[in-house]
């Protein structure tokens, strides 16, 4: 069915947008952790995209994408008042949100909406809050505003240093994890290399730590196996089993070459669309 979009935000020219769509069967039942897939045509790929956010009152839902290749740079051409040609969902497992203390949500690039939802989560049934975000510099940095009205503590760094810490997310995790001991939980959702990186981070710590994982997927529902993850050393399946699944038993290098598999193909459509549209 074609979803509109009810309004757009450009937050990075050219590479990120947020969307407000008009979905409201999945602005009831999504919860943190869920993605929907959308089609831009009846033969187009699907693109799995997290929820960023909801509001089943106003039967809305809020997602946030980097352009990547051909499929999001044709939704970036999409404004307000266009319709998706169709959007599925919610799919996926939703985060394990229980009130247990403090937890610490890490968010990299466009990980960062994803990650405020599940904050946001985490901060309606009464934990502490600590999000940290990063991006390569401050006009890179998503969600900023959002986070802060809701979470306990928020940390900010950047790589060039121009806003916050100067260094990377781990950096701060690391600090934060050793001045205080009674974290329960870290999740992470962001690049595959960042989310690796969180998992080392707090593997000394012993603490328990979820990641959002980005596998490429086709159907979205557990029949085509595209979105096979290795979690300590079993088959997995991204879209059913999870996206969400313990940092610490995860084969990231298996994850990074699985979705490095249509680079040259990924390309060369990219390199198509462009030329035919005149980009
Ligand atoms: C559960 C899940 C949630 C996601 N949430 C978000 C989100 O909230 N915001 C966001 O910007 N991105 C998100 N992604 C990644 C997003 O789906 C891809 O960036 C998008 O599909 C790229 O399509 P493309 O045609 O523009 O790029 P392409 O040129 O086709 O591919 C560029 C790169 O994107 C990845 N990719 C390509 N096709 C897929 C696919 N079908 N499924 C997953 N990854 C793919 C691969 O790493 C590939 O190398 C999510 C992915 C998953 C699996
Ligand atoms: S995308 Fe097909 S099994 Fe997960």
């Amino acid at each position: 069915m074609p979803t509109r979009i009810l309004h757009k935000q450009i937050l990075i020219p050219g590479k990120t947008s947020k969307l407000v769509l008009a979905a409201p069967q999945i602005a009831r039942k999504a919860r943190p952790g869920h993605f929907v897939m959308l089609r831009m045509s009846e033969t187009g790929e699907r693109i799995p995209l997290t929820v960023a956010d909801t509001n089943p009152e106003e039967g809305t839902i809020t997602i946030v994408y980097l352009v990547m290749g051909k499929s999001t740079a044709l939704l970036e051409t999409l404004g307000e008042g266009d319709d998706i040609h169709d959007v599925c969902g919610p799919l996926g497992r939703p985060t394990n949100i229980e009130r247990h203390g403090t937890v610490i949500c890490v968010g990299g690039g466009t990980g960062v909406a994803a990650m405020h939802h599940i904050a946001k989560g985490h901060s309606h049934v009464g934990n502490h809050v600590v999000a940290i975000i990063g991006a390569r510099s401050k006009d890179l940095l998503l969600f900023e505003q959002e986070l802060r009205a809701f979470v306990d503590e928020l940390l900010v760094s950047t790589d060039d240093g121009s806003y916050g810490h100067k260094g990377l997310v781990t950096e701060l995790l690391h600090d934060r994890l050793k001045e205080d001991r009674d974290v329960f939980e870290v999740v992470a959702v962001g690049p595959v290399p960042m989310m690796s990186a969180v998992a080392d981070t707090t593997r000394p710590f012993g603490v328990k730590t979820t990641v959002s994982l980005n596998p490429i997927m086709v159907d979205g529902i557990g029949m085509c196996g595209a979105c096979r993850v290795t979690v300590a050393g079993k088959p997995r399946f991204a879209c059913v089993d999870g996206p969400e699944f313990d940092g610490h038993a995860v084969d990231f290098a298996e994850l990074r070459r699985r979705l490095a598999a249509f680079r040259q193909q990924e390309a060369v459509s990219l390199e198509q669309w462009r030329a035919s549209h005149g980009n």
